[in-house]
């Protein structure tokens, strides 16, 4: 519904609901604001977007003023200019007059005003109140509060969007102050400096600084995770200085919001040790080599292998994290060039599971993450969002916020979602099966089958197994909170299944993937809307999963190995000679001695990397490649869109992009590949979702998943369900998590977090050291209680190459997916 308004004159028409603010914007009317933030609830704090109404005795705020019919507004009148400027100057009593010193200054939106309004002196004086010098909730973001206009934009974005309430206001008037009330809570995503209009958050993570005259700035597409945020990246005598948003609030995916590792975590790429040039093992040691004796030791043994052993003999294991263009190249040249269809990469860890998924939900389409938005139920399983995608988290809890989306969490352990849940079905590890089918059975089953989809009468007879008593008491969840979930489901029409990673991690993960997707065709079939959002730990996991396909580089289509079965194959002795690209299986793979043994009996193993990762210790041959901000290319992020990746500084020391390094070789060795990056340049948006079939229907011709489910665990004194959780700081970002000052200054150690039952079960105390003890060895960790943790169960936080959890868990993967099961082990603690 519409209201008519003047303002200035202007007849217009706005939404009913709006603000008269919002209208006037929409309208190319500017009104000037300093607390005001599209994203958040309007507060109406700072009077500088007061406008006078006709028939009104005194002006109203614009930002919480909706438009009504027939009103006459006018934003400039002599009366709102004057109160804005005496407002601004009351602002300004307690501002320091600091610009030269303040990292905001000449892009301060309180600086902008000032000069706008000709304040040229302060009218008003006051002494300054006394304020307690105290850390912020996180030590990457410094408070100034001397500079704090108070706006509380800070305050909002930290309890609106983030959920964390880490921060709030304390004392009354002119006392008051933005205070770390719950520091603890901090995701250090730094949402709040990003909101803050003035220089009272400013980063303290980066000892570079440089003027906003002084730095060149250029959009990109974030390199972490793959819901492919868009940033700006500012630069300074060719090193990045910080990441900001402020200028593309409006842009999808993230409309502004970054994480952590994209806010902060970015200079790893001008690590001082950054691989500079190629090194080829001699001995125990590596030399330092040019890049043409490089390309010639590469050529060499890969030619001796071929000679000796066949092409098959070659596998090339690459990054999620390379761009399309790196990836159209490697792929060129491994499977036209050389011969090999052994190319994977580390997709695998979540993506893999996924697409058969896709294919039979969205006929291998990605949804938009706005349907979050339009969601009436959100599902979420697979771990802890926030840590994994924190801007997919921002997102649910928007939808729940401010468009009434209801929560339903399943997960081994409680996360910051399970407190904005309707439903919180806190299952037992690996009991996702019974759940899922438990909520299928309850929400959709009894109500006379699933139409003409395929599977449907055995899947009844497989439910038969699942009452809802049978399966609350087997996943050890709330009868109440399961009953509350099925009715959700069973009432509402639009409902969105978020899957974390952890999901398909898991020993039984493929199945009980299958069993959630079952959930959501049979949620299908009883006539609601379903989304299916996989979140996937690398920035460029579609493009991964499309490159690898082999249809377009290889007419041929051959299967090859994927990355574990080629570690299981040099095991065996049947490869010969492994590439790694920007990968680290022996960090990140299951059973870190296996990948070890197994890489040692190759003839020659390559290793193309930014540093000189675990698996690169053994490498015959060390290349050292580009990050995403030296090159240009693509990603493909979640919804299935390209991002376009910019140079933004040139190759540190003498690095080469992984495309541009096996284009020279495979020039060298006169491979015909083509100008790969122009046309996986041109060719990624538009092949995006080929490698799935678009043919599919919607629900005819679809059959349900056969889904297995072993409930048989390892049971005994003191052995405990051990999840491996994410950190939001690191999240299997390769070798570049350990290279970041962020992550170095929150020094936050690993930990394992045990119920407060369990722990006073074992003897023991919080920081005393625990063993995690498995048939593969023995870690120490240090313990913390926690009721957020079933009793039995162990949750394992911290980075791979931090805790070398790797190590304690036996080298298995899903036969199907080829997907690592790294996410849940059976272990023993005990006291060391
Ligand atoms: Fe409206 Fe601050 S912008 S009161």
């Amino acid at each position: 519904m519409t209201v008519h308004l003047t303002i200035n004159g202007k007849e217009i028409e706005a939404e009913k609901g709006k603000t008269i603010l919002e209208a006037a914007r929409e309208n190319g009317i500017e009104i000037p604001t300093l607390c005001y933030h599209s994203h958040l609830h309007p507060i109406g704090s700072c009077r500088l977007c007061i406008v006078d109404i006709e028939g009104y005795p005194m002006p109203m705020a614009s930002c919480t003023t909706p438009v009504s019919e027939g009103i006459k507004v006018h934003t400039q009148t002599g009366r709102v200019q004057k109160m804005r400027k005496e407002a601004l100057e009351l602002i300004l009593v307690n501002h320091p007059l600091d610009c030269p010193v303040c990292d905001k200054g000449g892009e301060c939106r309180l600086q902008d005003l000032a000069y706008e309004f000709e304040i040229k002196e302060q009218p008003f004086h006051a002494k300054k109140p006394e304020r307690e010098v105290v850390s912020f909730s996180t030590p990457l973001i410094r408070q100034w509060r001397d500079r704090c206009v108070l706006c509380l934009r800070c305050v909002h974005v930290c309890h609106e969007l983030v959920g964390n309430g880490a921060i709030d206001i304390r004392e009354t008037g002119y006392q008051s102050v933005v205070f770390p009330v719950a520091p603890e809570r901090c995701l250090s995503c730094g949402e709040c400096l990003s909101v803050c209009p003035v220089g009272a958050l400013t980063e303290a993570v980066n000892p570079f600084r440089g003027r906003v005259w002084q730095i060149e700035r250029e959009q990109t597409t974030c390199g972490q995770c793959a819901v492919g945020c868009q940033m700006e990246i500012s630069t300074y005598e060719g090193r990045p200085i910080n990441i900001k948003t402020d200028n593309i609030e409006g842009q999808a995916p993230n409309f502004g919001s970054l994480c952590i590792r994209g806010r902060f975590m970015y200079d790893y790429v001008t690590h001082e040790d950054r691989l500079t040039q190629p090194k080829i093992r001699k001995g125990q040691d590596f030399a330092a080599a040019g890049w043409d004796e490089a390309y010639e030791d590469a050529i060499n043994n890969l030619r001796e292998v071929v000679k000796a052993h066949g092409p098959e003999a070659i596998g090339f294991i690459t990054s999620a994290r390379l761009t399309n263009e790196d990836l159209f190249v490697i792929n060129k040249f491994a499977k036209s060039g050389i011969g090999t269809p052994n190319v994977d990469s580390a997709q695998r860890f979540d993506l893999a599971g996924h697409l058969p998924v896709l294919e039979l939900l969205k006929g291998g389409k990605a949804d938009s993450l706005d349907g979050l938005l339009n969601s009436d139920v959100i599902v979420i399983a697979g771990g802890d969002i926030d840590l994994q995608s924190q801007v997919v988290g921002n997102r649910i809890r928007t939808a729940q916020r401010f468009h009434d989306a209801k929560v339903i969490v399943v997960n081994a352990f409680k996360t910051r979602l399970n407190e904005i849940a309707d439903a919180s079905l806190d299952c037992a590890a690996g009991s996702e099966i019974p759940v899922f089918y438990g909520l299928l059975k309850e929400a959709f089953g009894e109500k006379g089958g699933f139409g003409d989809i395929g599977g449907s009468q055995a899947l009844l007879k497989e439910l038969e197994d699942y009452s809802s008593d049978a399966v609350c008491e087997a996943a050890q969840i709330d009868r109440d909170m399961f009953d509350i979930a099925s009715a959700l489901l069973s009432n509402k029409e639009t409902i969105s299944f978020v899957v974390g990673t952890g999901l398909p991690q898991t020993h039984r993960g493929l199945q009980a993937l299958k069993a959630l997707a079952n959930l959501a065709l049979a949620a299908e079939a009883a006539g609601k809307k379903i989304n299916w959002f996989p979140l996937s730990a690398a920035a460029n996991s579609w493009g991964a999963a499309l490159m690898n396909s082999g249809t377009h580089v290889d007419a041929s289509g051959a299967k090859g190995l994927s990355c574990c079965e080629m570690i299981s194959a040099a095991s065996e002795g049947k490869l010969k000679a492994l590439v790694v690209i920007e990968e680290d299986p022996v960090s990140f793979f299951p059973d870190r001695k296996f990948v070890r043994d197994a890489l040692e009996k190759l003839d020659f193993l390559m290793v193309v990397d930014l540093f000189e990762s675990e698996t690169a210790k053994d490498a015959d041959l060390l290349l050292p490649s580009t990050s995403f901000m030296e090159k240009e290319g693509t990603f493909v992020n979640m919804e299935m869109v390209s991002g376009k990746i910019r140079k933004l500084i040139d190759p540190v020391g003498g690095s080469r992009s992984a495309g541009e390094i096996f284009q020279d070789i495979g020039r060298k060795m006169k491979f015909s590949l083509g100008d790969g990056f122009a046309w996986a340049s041109e060719n990624a948006a538009s092949i995006v979702g080929e490698v799935f079939n678009d043919e599919n229907s919607r629900v005819a011709g679809k059959a349900f998943f056969p889904v297995s489910y072993d409930s048989s665990r390892e049971n005994g004194k003191n052995i405990f369900a051990l999840v491996v959780a994410d950190t939001i700081y690191n999240h299997h970002y390769g070798t570049a998590a350990s290279h970041v000052a962020a992550v170095g200054k929150l020094g936050k150690r690993p930990e394992l977090r045990l119920n407060g039952k369990d722990v006073r079960r074992l003897n023991m105390e919080d920081e005393h050291e625990i063993a995690v003890v498995t048939s593969k060895g023995k870690l120490l960790f240090s313990l913390a209680s926690s009721s957020d943790i079933k009793e039995g169960h162990a949750v394992l936080v911290g980075h791979y190459q931090q805790t070398r959890i790797n190590e304690l868990f036996p080298f298995e993967f899903d036969g199907e997916s080829g997907t690592p099961e790294i996410g849940l082990l059976r272990v023993k603690l005990e006291k060391p």
